[in-house]
Protein backbone atom coordinates (compact mmCIF):
# COMPACT_ATOMS: atom_id res chain seq x y z
CA UNK A 1 0.00 0.00 0.00
CA UNK A 2 0.94 3.64 -1.04
CA UNK A 3 2.27 6.24 1.86
CA UNK A 4 0.15 9.28 1.41
CA UNK A 5 2.96 12.20 1.42
CA UNK A 6 2.75 15.52 2.66
CA UNK A 7 4.96 18.16 1.88
CA UNK A 8 4.91 21.64 1.93
CA UNK A 9 6.41 24.98 3.16
CA UNK A 10 6.25 25.38 7.47
CA UNK A 11 2.72 26.30 8.31
CA UNK A 12 0.96 25.35 5.28
CA UNK A 13 -0.88 22.94 7.33
CA UNK A 14 0.89 19.15 7.14
CA UNK A 15 0.89 18.10 11.16
CA UNK A 16 -2.98 19.37 11.31
CA UNK A 17 -3.95 17.81 8.20
CA UNK A 18 -1.59 14.96 8.51
CA UNK A 19 -2.77 13.34 11.80
CA UNK A 20 -6.30 14.41 10.67
CA UNK A 21 -6.00 12.39 7.55
CA UNK A 22 -3.82 9.40 9.21
CA UNK A 23 -7.22 9.41 11.89
CA UNK A 24 -9.93 9.25 9.15
CA UNK A 25 -8.39 6.43 6.62
CA UNK A 26 -6.67 4.20 9.56
CA UNK A 27 -3.14 4.90 8.62
CA UNK A 28 -0.24 5.64 10.84
CA UNK A 29 1.07 8.83 10.98
CA UNK A 30 4.73 9.51 10.71
CA UNK A 31 6.52 13.14 11.59
CA UNK A 32 10.22 13.38 9.66
CA UNK A 33 10.68 16.05 12.31
CA UNK A 34 9.66 13.99 15.42
CA UNK A 35 11.46 11.02 13.98
CA UNK A 36 14.83 13.17 14.07
CA UNK A 37 14.26 14.33 17.34
CA UNK A 38 13.36 11.23 18.65
CA UNK A 39 16.82 9.45 17.11
CA UNK A 40 18.96 12.54 18.31
CA UNK A 41 17.30 12.91 21.74
CA UNK A 42 16.27 16.67 21.15
CA UNK A 43 14.50 19.73 19.43
CA UNK A 44 15.24 20.47 15.73
CA UNK A 45 16.11 24.02 17.00
CA UNK A 46 19.22 22.78 19.02
CA UNK A 47 20.18 20.74 16.18
CA UNK A 48 20.15 23.83 13.89
CA UNK A 49 21.71 25.83 16.87
CA UNK A 50 24.52 23.56 18.04
CA UNK A 51 25.14 21.18 14.54
CA UNK A 52 24.18 23.33 11.73
CA UNK A 53 21.46 23.24 8.91
CA UNK A 54 24.14 20.77 6.66
CA UNK A 55 24.01 18.19 9.39
CA UNK A 56 19.93 18.12 9.68
CA UNK A 57 19.49 18.06 6.02
CA UNK A 58 21.74 14.98 6.48
CA UNK A 59 19.54 13.36 9.19
CA UNK A 60 16.06 14.55 7.22
CA UNK A 61 17.33 12.21 4.03
CA UNK A 62 18.21 9.29 5.95
CA UNK A 63 14.83 9.49 8.09
CA UNK A 64 12.94 10.20 4.71
CA UNK A 65 14.26 6.91 3.12
CA UNK A 66 13.60 4.95 6.62
CA UNK A 67 10.07 6.12 6.15
CA UNK A 68 9.44 6.40 2.40
CA UNK A 69 10.18 2.43 2.75
CA UNK A 70 6.88 2.14 5.28
CA UNK A 71 3.93 1.28 3.22
CA UNK A 72 0.05 2.38 4.42
CA UNK A 73 1.44 5.85 6.16
CA UNK A 74 0.98 9.12 6.48
CA UNK A 75 3.99 10.73 6.02
CA UNK A 76 4.35 14.54 7.28
CA UNK A 77 7.77 15.59 5.50
CA UNK A 78 9.48 18.63 6.79
CA UNK A 79 9.25 22.28 4.92
CA UNK A 80 12.74 21.59 3.33
CA UNK A 81 12.12 18.00 2.12
CA UNK A 82 12.01 18.77 -1.18
CA UNK A 83 14.78 20.53 -1.88
CA UNK A 84 16.65 17.26 -2.23
CA UNK A 85 16.00 15.52 -5.50
CA UNK A 86 16.70 12.14 -3.91
CA UNK A 87 14.17 13.01 -0.71
CA UNK A 88 11.53 13.51 -3.44
CA UNK A 89 12.27 10.36 -5.74
CA UNK A 90 12.63 8.19 -2.33
CA UNK A 91 8.99 9.68 -1.29
CA UNK A 92 7.41 9.30 -4.54
CA UNK A 93 8.63 5.86 -5.17
CA UNK A 94 6.60 4.55 -2.57
CA UNK A 95 3.83 7.45 -1.94
CA UNK A 96 1.60 9.69 -3.50
CA UNK A 97 2.95 13.50 -3.02
CA UNK A 98 0.58 16.05 -2.05
CA UNK A 99 2.05 19.72 -1.50
CA UNK A 100 0.00 22.29 0.68
CA UNK A 101 0.34 25.51 -0.22
CA UNK A 102 -0.67 29.10 1.81
CA UNK A 103 -0.05 32.76 1.48
CA UNK A 104 2.37 34.07 3.29
CA UNK A 105 0.50 36.30 5.47
CA UNK A 106 -1.38 32.96 6.24
CA UNK A 107 2.04 31.21 7.22
CA UNK A 108 3.01 34.24 9.28
CA UNK A 109 -0.07 34.31 11.07
CA UNK A 110 0.30 30.83 11.84
CA UNK A 111 4.08 30.58 12.76
CA UNK A 112 4.51 33.59 14.48
CA UNK A 113 3.23 32.37 18.02
CA UNK A 114 5.66 29.49 17.99
CA UNK A 115 9.67 29.85 18.02
CA UNK A 116 10.53 26.06 17.22
CA UNK A 117 11.20 26.70 13.29
CA UNK A 118 15.02 27.95 13.09
CA UNK A 119 14.33 29.44 9.73
CA UNK A 120 11.46 31.92 10.77
CA UNK A 121 13.44 33.34 13.65
CA UNK A 122 14.80 36.05 12.46
CA UNK A 123 13.82 39.94 12.50
CA UNK A 124 11.37 40.35 9.70
CA UNK A 125 9.51 36.77 9.33
CA UNK A 126 7.02 37.57 6.68
CA UNK A 127 10.22 39.04 4.32
CA UNK A 128 12.04 35.36 5.05
CA UNK A 129 8.81 33.43 4.54
CA UNK A 130 7.99 34.71 0.87
CA UNK A 131 11.67 34.77 -0.10
CA UNK A 132 11.76 31.24 1.10
CA UNK A 133 8.78 30.11 -1.07
CA UNK A 134 9.48 32.20 -3.80
CA UNK A 135 12.77 30.17 -3.94
CA UNK A 136 11.12 26.43 -2.90
CA UNK A 137 8.03 27.09 -5.59
CA UNK A 138 9.65 25.21 -8.12
CA UNK A 139 10.57 22.48 -5.78
CA UNK A 140 6.72 22.17 -4.64
CA UNK A 141 5.45 22.00 -7.79
CA UNK A 142 7.02 18.48 -8.12
CA UNK A 143 4.49 17.10 -6.02
CA UNK A 144 1.74 15.22 -7.85
CA UNK A 145 -1.40 17.11 -6.12
CA UNK A 146 -1.65 20.36 -4.70
CA UNK A 147 -4.12 21.56 -1.80
CA UNK A 148 -3.77 25.53 -0.96
CA UNK A 149 -5.42 25.84 2.48
CA UNK A 150 -5.46 29.79 2.35
CA UNK A 151 -8.42 28.44 -0.05
CA UNK A 152 -9.80 25.29 1.30
CA UNK A 153 -10.99 24.06 5.22
CA UNK A 154 -9.05 21.56 6.99
CA UNK A 155 -11.40 19.33 6.65
CA UNK A 156 -11.47 19.90 2.83
CA UNK A 157 -8.36 19.32 2.62
CA UNK A 158 -8.42 16.17 4.48
CA UNK A 159 -11.48 14.79 2.16
CA UNK A 160 -9.63 15.39 -1.79
CA UNK A 161 -6.54 13.82 -0.14
CA UNK A 162 -8.16 10.62 1.02
CA UNK A 163 -10.28 10.52 -2.17
CA UNK A 164 -7.55 11.12 -4.50
CA UNK A 165 -5.43 8.85 -2.68
CA UNK A 166 -7.84 6.25 -2.22
CA UNK A 167 -9.17 6.65 -6.09
CA UNK A 168 -5.21 6.37 -7.10
CA UNK A 169 -4.89 3.05 -4.71
CA UNK A 170 -8.18 1.51 -6.41
CA UNK A 171 -7.53 3.04 -10.24
C1 LIG B 1 12.04 23.34 7.66
C2 LIG B 1 10.77 23.01 8.09
C3 LIG B 1 10.50 22.42 9.41
C4 LIG B 1 11.73 21.66 9.93
C5 LIG B 1 12.95 22.54 9.89
C6 LIG B 1 13.25 23.06 8.48
C7 LIG B 1 12.21 23.96 6.32
O1 LIG B 1 9.40 21.52 9.33
O2 LIG B 1 11.96 20.49 9.17
O3 LIG B 1 12.72 23.61 10.78
O4 LIG B 1 13.33 23.97 5.79
O5 LIG B 1 11.19 24.43 5.76
P1 LIG B 1 7.85 22.00 9.26
O6 LIG B 1 7.58 22.34 7.83
O7 LIG B 1 7.10 20.79 9.69
O8 LIG B 1 7.68 23.15 10.18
Amino acid sequence: MKNIVLVGFMGTGKTTIGKMVAERSGMRYFSVDSMIEAKEGTTIEKIFAEKGEAYFRALEKETIVSASNEGGAVIDAGGGAVLKGENVSALKSNGIMFCLWAEPEDIYNRTKKFSHRPLLNVADPLARIKELLEKRKPYYEAADHHVNTSEVSVEAACDYIIRVYKGACNG
